[in-house]
């Protein structure tokens, strides 16, 4: 039999860097009740901290489409990475009295390079979700729930069994839920590594045991989604701001940004890379990079920040210039990136542009799921003309090459937004750091070029 690999010293960067004491219910959500000692909190504390409070109410006293409004008026944006409104996904889905009811998916997959924010919640929170998920449940009228969880977090597989198991015994899932008359169940899927099933019908696909492709939308999984049922898909942390908007109103949600964005809430920021504290902090949405980046310590003696990715390896960089822009999806839209997972990975002045471009582009070809040609070839074609230029073998038209790459996968050509999400990393790192790359033509090849 083979261990269950030692993820303890893993902790450091998913480690949250705010005291207990700095953490209260009405500022901090999220993170209010973990213990300073990072380790798992179990239904007895979660419910003396208020816990399942907030769901129970909600079974109670209010209707599914009151729950539907609140968290559309509350603009829970999705924080998967696309910012979409929580309360209109679930108001897009087809379900109803007459209808049959469909599934709940929760997507834990989490391996966006440089992202550790679902896991800390995960691990060390896993009642939240639970009752995140059973108010979404309630409001689309679900069936069952499912938790897609990334394989490679044991830590988080262990916490989640436990919760569940604790729940069910508890009567917090199961039939009649504490009495109320809805029916509710969660099962936890472990994957097996693949970062294209965290595109959510790709997911979808590998929950009912077929190849990990994405499907063609429409239909929407709001309509056609899991066994062909309405399935609604929402990421981790999404879920786990349904009970505090259901605790604390749609006022309370909206004025947790302080004014620093027209969004609500609040977010998990983190910042990986060579900083003094990496790690994870739960602050107003809206929170300019550099106040995140003074968080961890600022930069490691000796360098200088470069650049940075606001949020996973399929955002595009940003330059020190950039640190005072709220951190939030419009405004980041705006200056050519996105927000994404909103777990910042810092460049220093002494790394390379190209091998880091290299590497993520290694990964997202690794990653295709090969379902279309210009993302299955152009990726690692994408990779080889990296690997050159990092060694200094490169010949003039690769920066051509890779510009129009940059341009070809994208939709229509490619299905989905993986391939597009690994254009953004190389499309505003040519437009930052054109000369760097340019530096890895070889000499040779430039004779006779003007
Ligand atoms: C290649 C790819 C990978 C993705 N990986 C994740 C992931 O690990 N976790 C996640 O929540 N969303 C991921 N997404 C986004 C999901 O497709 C989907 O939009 C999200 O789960 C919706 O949840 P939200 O609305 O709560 O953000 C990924 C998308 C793509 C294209
Ligand atoms: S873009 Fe890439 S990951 Fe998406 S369907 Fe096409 S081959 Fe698969």
């Amino acid at each position: 039999m083979s261990a269950i690999p030692d993820t303890s010293r893993l902790r450091y960067h998913c480690q949250l860097r705010q005291s207990a004491d700095e953490r209260r219910a009405e500022t901090h959500p999220l993170t209010w009740r973990l213990r300073d000692d990072g380790t798992c909190i179990q239904l007895d504390e979660y419910r003396d901290k208020q816990g399942y409070e907030a769901a129970l109410r909600t079974l109670e006293q209010r209707s599914p489409d009151d729950v539907i409004s609140a968290m559309k008026e509350a603009n829970v944006r999705g924080r998967g990475g696309g910012g979409f409104s929580a309360g209109l996904k679930w108001s897009l889905t087809q379900v109803g009295d007459h209808l049959p009811r469909g599934y709940l998916v929760c997507n834990a997959d989490e391996m966006e390079p440089g992202t550790f924010k679902d896991r800390l919640l995960l691990e060390q929170q896993p009642h939240l979700l639970i009752e995140g998920m059973i108010i979404a449940g309630y409001a689309n009228r679900s069936c069952y729930g499912y938790i897609f969880l990334r394989g490679e977090y044991k830590e988080a597989a262990r916490s989640l069994a436990q919760a569940i198991e604790e729940a069910q015994q508890a009567g917090l899932l199961g039939r009649n839920i504490a009495g109320s008359g809805f029916d509710f169940d969660i099962a936890l899927h472990t994957g097996a590594g693949r970062y294209i099933c965290g595109e959510e019908t790709a997911l979808i696909n590998s929950l009912e045991g077929k190849r990990a492709n994405p499907r063609a939308k429409p239909p929407f999984p709001g309509q056609a989604g899991a066994w062909g049922k309405p399935t609604v898909v929402n990421n981790v942390e999404t879920l786990c701001n349904a009970p505090g908007v259901m605790q604390h109103g749609v006022d309370w949600y909206q004025g947790l940004s302080g004014g620093l964005s027209n969004d609500g809430g609040t977010k998990l920021y983190g910042v990986s890379g060579l900083v003094n504290r990496p790690g994870l902090w739960e602050l107003p949405i809206g929170t300019p990079g550099r106040e995140i980046l003074d968080r961890a310590g600022g930069m490691r003696d000796g360098h200088t920040l470069k650049a940075w990715l606001p949020g996973g390896g399929s955002t595009g960089f940003l330059l020190p210039e950039h640190l005072d822009l709220p951190l939030d999806f419009d405004t980041i839209g705006q200056y050519g990136s996105r927000l994404g997972t909103g777990l910042l990975a810092v460049v220093s002045d002494r790394q390379s542009i190209v091998s880091l471009l290299r590497n993520l582009e290694q990964f997202f070809a690794r990653e295709s799921c090969g379902w279309c040609t210009p993302c299955r070839d152009g990726l690692p074609w994408t990779a080889k003309l990296l690997q050159a230029l990092e060694r200094g073998e490169g010949k003039p038209e690769y920066i051509d090459i890779l510009e129009q790459h940059t341009l070809g996968l994208n939709p229509p050509r490619t299905f989905c937004a993986h391939a597009p999400g690994a254009m953004m990393p190389l499309e505003s790192g040519l437009r930052h750091f054109r000369p760097e790359l340019e530096a890895g033509i070889a000499q040779a090849s430039m004779e006779g070029v003007s």
